[in-house]
């Protein structure tokens, strides 16, 4: 094995290719319908953002932060803004299903590309056990305790009292979240028989979320008391930071619209609006939310699951507590359905370059999907969703997003120059990081140098810093970025994004980290033993 056959690169010219041809060399690629437009692609991303973040895991995140918690929904929102830039130069560079991995393949090559695509794992099918986990709780509000516990819980969760009543088989208490299976069944149910029907039950869930949210944000601001926005910050800028997982997680999903590339009438110029226009309508959602939030009642009442539910029973009016718990069921379903279309292209586009078994990029004869891949995205979401709880699987989605989010952002800076080309495309601005770069890095170097110089204390021992490694990592990433940027005229927009995306990072607990790691040595076991021999490039070579 030489260093060099794991930088193997896809030129564009081939990728491309590639996915027009299809079935040339023996995979079923080419041939998917294309009828997504930009309309629906913005429909597509806030399908997929507006779920479980903002339903669910916002609640704990303005408990620690107060009010403050929506400036950390900008702060979130301009690192996701960078990347979703990235994510639309490439798109319009690249426009073939795999998102970040095939963007990795053409830049930094196949074991990075490798690494991506199993780090999106992470993100879309991680993510959605979440977000069925999500789904279940506000069901079996709706439903209002016809399930019995034993089938809506998990061992995680259960209190001693559960584990004693719930039936049991062989002395093993049984505890499981059956809507959370139940739901994940039906979605993946959806995503086989074709994008087609995906797209009409996305865009009606769409229009339902964006109008309840609406109203809810309406209403709300006649609830709120200004006192509760005093002060802004109760535990300072440390406790707005600790809702930097929740929060991010409620971004995730814009970039789930490149997986559709395929699909689109117009990828070139479709795919990047449909990004950038669904970020933008969230962010301006979620600040507002956030606000309307910590403004209804004070922020220590907020440590709930149902935080938008909570607040409006609190001010006496069920109904509309109701009716969000209803939108939460379908908001949650349609970030189901956006993740659960988009992993099973990433594995096909893994399949087509022999990095997978060749069953992944199968397509299905009738519907156009590839179904294998779709049902074993289905079985890796549905049976953990059965069993986990929720905070574990929403820290690591955010860190793998993160992680695939600075890959992406690296990627741009390398993309091969472009050929002339007559095709109108979205095309991110070059902005000269020469001086920018190392002025703003100095600039926050100098507001926040106590804040770093106390990362860098030794005291408290191991048990205190080892917390900090990330942050290590993160400054070494930084002065090496800032040198590169200085000295090769960077491009601003990416460097920022990798930077950003990487604090945000620093600020995900140390286990997760952890727990990363091992998911990307296992994810390297596998590159090693099947993926490297049976790469096409590898055959080729
Ligand atoms: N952003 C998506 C959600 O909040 C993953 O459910």
């Amino acid at each position: 094995m030489s260093s060099n056959s794991l930088f193997r690169k896809k030129s564009l010219a081939t990728i491309l290719k590639d996915a027009k041809d299809g079935l040339s060399d023996g995979h079923e690629t080419g041939g998917m319908h294309k009828v997504l437009k930009v309309k629906d692609l913005t429909a597509m991303g806030i399908a997929a953002v507006i779920g479980a973040g903002i339903f669910s895991t916002i609640g704990e995140a303005s408990f620690h932060g107060g009010p403050g918690v929506s400036l950390l929904f900008v702060i979130t929102a301009v690192t996701c803004g960078f990347s979703a830039l990235c994510y639309a130069e490439f798109a319009s560079r690249v426009p073939v299903s795999g998102s970040a991995y095939t963007y990795s393949y053409v830049t930094f090559g196949e074991l990075a590309a490798w690494v991506i695509g199993w780090a999106l794992i992470l993100e879309y099918a991680i993510g959605n056990i979440a977000v069925a986990i999500s789904w279940s709780g506000y069901f079996n509000n709706l439903l209002r305790g016809i399930i019995p516990e034993w089938l809506v819980s998990n061992y995680d969760s259960a209190s001693p009292e559960l584990m004693a009543a719930a039936p049991h088989i062989g002395g093993i208490p049984i505890i499981l979240n059956l809507p959370a299976f139940m739901i994940v069944v039906l979605v993946t149910y959806l995503a086989y028989v074709g994008i087609q029907e995906s797209k009409k039950s996305a865009n009606f869930m769409v229009a339902l979320k964006i109008l309840v949210i609406l109203f809810v944000i309406v209403v709300g601001f006649f609830y709120v008391n200004k006192a509760n926005w005093h002060p802004f910050m109760p535990n300072g800028f440390s406790g707005v930071l600790k809702g930097v997982s929740a929060v991010f997680f409620a971004y995730i999903g814009f970039d789930a619209v490149s997986t559709t590339a395929e699909e689109c009438a117009n990828p070139q110029r479709d795919l990047p609006k449909g990004m950038i226009y669904s970020l933008i309508i969230c962010t301006v959602l979620y600040i507002l939310i956030s606000l309307v939030l910590t403004g209804m009642v004070p922020f220590t009442n907020l440590k709930v699951n149902d935080p938008l539910a909570y607040v409006f029973n609190q001010v006496n009016l069920p109904w509309i507590s109701y009716l969000i718990s209803v939108s939460a069921v379908v908001a949650t379903t349609s970030v189901l359905l956006v993740f659960q279309i988009g992993q099973p292209r990433i594995w096909m586009s893994m399949s087509r370059d022999g990095l997978l078994p060749k069953r992944f990029s199968k397509l299905h004869p009738r519907f156009k999907t590839p179904s294998f891949a779709t049902i074993v995205t289905g079985l890796i979401v549905g049976i953990p969703a059965l069993f986990l709880n929720l905070t574990i699987v929403t820290d690591l989605t955010s860190i793998g997003t993160l992680f695939a989010f600075i890959l992406v952002c690296g990627g741009v800076l390398i993309l091969p120059r472009e050929e002339k080309t007559t095709v109108k495309r979205f095309q991110m601005p070059y902005i000269n990081g020469q001086l920018i770069v190392p002025g703003l890095v100095i600039l926050l170097a100098i507001l926040f140098h106590n804040e770093i110089l106390a990362k860098f204390s030794m005291e408290g021992g191991w048990d205190v810093w080892k917390h900090n490694i990330p942050f290590y990592l993160f400054t070494v990433a930084t002065v090496s970025i800032t040198f590169l940027s200085a000295t090769r005229k960077l491009s601003l927009i990416p460097v920022l994004g990798m930077l950003s995306c990487f604090y945000l990072m620093t600020e995900i607990a140390l286990k997760n980290w952890i727990v990363f790691g091992i998911w990307l040595g296992i994810g390297l076991a596998i590159y090693f033993l099947y993926s490297y021999q049976n790469s096409k490039l590898a055959a080729k070579a």
